[in-house]
């Protein structure tokens, strides 16, 4: 359970918050870099940390992020004419570059340079990956960008996809490490001895997760009995603000952040990658079956309409009621869409001073205190938040491991951290903690201004 103070501290995220501030600090992932495929092509609205944004490729092929409203009159730059490296307002001219200078008004007289006194907000905007990442905060020159191994590798290498979701931000965090909701939400069930479908008998219902504070925000384990003598453990990495690293299997790796669009809606970014070959065009298709859930309602150019899956509260999610007797525990088809079910069923914004928190959601609790220091150092002491000048400790990667159970989690997931040319992942087998350097993993030199 939270206070009111301290649920609203951690959610609410719009200009001026504290939570919106510390977000505002990092750069995020704002666009798809195919949603702005051409070069003076139609803008497109975006909304981002409560504030309303149009972006647009301008002639040389720079992305712009300006606010919406026009320094003028208010008018929505949205119906903008892009043109000659410029946004131009349709409603009396005003032309506005990727750095929301005013370079034409048109509609005053030039002896004035009235046009001179004008900075419109724009927001800095670099490309990797395929992803336009934005910097919304107040230093006049950007922090680096943060090493994320997705970022800095080719786009051939990186799949990823967007799910607009109806709920704060942090609801969907907490998920992620709520331990104990794996072993029913997302079971199948199987006949018992008398053929009456059950959840799955070997199924651990309370796993453990552990979660430990780090220098880019924490890492948290999951573990399950693998034998007697031994656990089978899951390493994951929370990075500041808001980017999730998860083992995806053999050299691949998942990733997720939740970038807030406001208090009560939430772009969720859901990637694959693969650090030492490009993924395959079989393995690029089968993410986006996966990930994009039977694919997206029709949308308009309101980014809430946006991205958002066919299945949702309003058809309950695709739930088969038969489905639920005889196949899976919560009736609803893939894991994603379950995930969403419930995180978008808690409320808009979860009601935090409601809940009852029992043993198995100590991560949870955990978490939040882990955010709730960094947001009050970040407030009261204008402390810099974790990783924001210091890209490379982005440099880190999950994993899975064995391991005997007297063995220290934290000191096998210590070995996750990578260094400039000398990656780790830690091997899965019994007894058998091995350290690999991956191959293709090239010492990061390249600059990120
Ligand atoms: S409102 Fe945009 S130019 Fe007047
Ligand atoms: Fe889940």
């Amino acid at each position: 359970m939270l206070s009111r103070e301290d649920n609203e501290l951690l959610t609410q995220v719009g200009p001026g918050t504290p939570m919106g501030s510390l977000f505002r600090e990092y750069w995020l992932p704002t666009l798809l870099s195919s949603e702005l495929p051409e070069r003076d092509g139609r803008p497109v609205r975006v909304r981002v940390l409560g504030e309303n944004l149009v972006a647009f490729r301008d002639t040389s092929g720079r992305i712009g992020m300006l606010a919406d409203r026009c320094s003028h009159r208010c008018a929505p730059l949205y119906f903008g004419r892009n043109e000659e490296d410029g946004l131009r307002c349709v409603y009396h001219g005003w032309k506005y570059d990727v750095t929301g200078r005013c370079v034409d008004m048109p509609n005053e007289s030039p002896e004035r340079s009235f046009k001179d006194t004008i900075q419109h907000t724009a927001y800095p905007c670099q490309e990797r990956s395929g992803v336009v990442w934005t910097y919304m905060g107040p230093r006049k020159a950007p922090p680096p960008m943060p090493a994320l191994e997705w970022v800095t590798l080719p786009e051939e290498h990186h799949v990823t996809a967007k799910i607009t979701e109806d709920c704060n931000w942090l609801q969907i965090l907490e998920g992620d490490v709520d331990s104990s909701h794996g072993g029913f939400l997302h079971t199948t069930l199987e006949p018992d001895e008398a053929g009456i479908p059950r959840l799955r008998k070997e199924q651990d219902r309370s796993p453990h997760v552990k979660l430990r504070k780090t220098d880019y925000g924490f890492v948290y384990a999951k573990s399950r009995e693998a034998d007697a003598r031994h656990y089978y453990w899951k390493f994951y990495q929370f990075l500041m603000p808001a980017f999730v690293i998860i083992p995806g299997g053999p050299e691949r790796i998942m990733y997720r952040v939740t970038v807030p669009i406001d208090d009560q809606h939430t772009t969720f970014w859901n990637g694959d990658y693969t650090p030492s070959r490009p993924l395959t065009a079989e393995q690029r298709h089968q993410f986006i079956e996966a990930r994009v859930i039977g694919g997206y309602s029709p949308a308009t150019s309101d980014p809430l309409s946006m991205w958002r899956p066919l299945a949702n509260a309003g058809n309950d999610y695709f739930l088969d009621y038969a489905a639920q007797r005889t196949e899976r525990f919560s009736g609803i088809p893939p894991v994603k869409l379950q995930d969403i079910a419930m995180t978008e069923g808690e409320g808009p914004v979860m009601d935090r001073t409601q809940e009852h928190l029992g043993q198995t959601d100590g991560a949870i609790i955990e978490m939040r205190e882990i955010l709730l220091e960094t947001v009050r150092a970040f407030r009261e002491r204008g402390a810099t938040p974790p990783g924001v000048d210091v890209p490379d400790i982005y440099q880190v990667r999950p994993g899975s491991t064995i391991l005997p159970k007297d063995q220290d989690w934290l000191e096998a997931a210590r070995g996750l951290r990578t260094t400039p040319g000398q990656a780790v992942l830690w091997a899965e087998g019994v007894n058998r903690v091995a350290r690999m350097t991956v191959a293709g993993n090239e010492p990061r030199s390249r600059s990120y201004r």
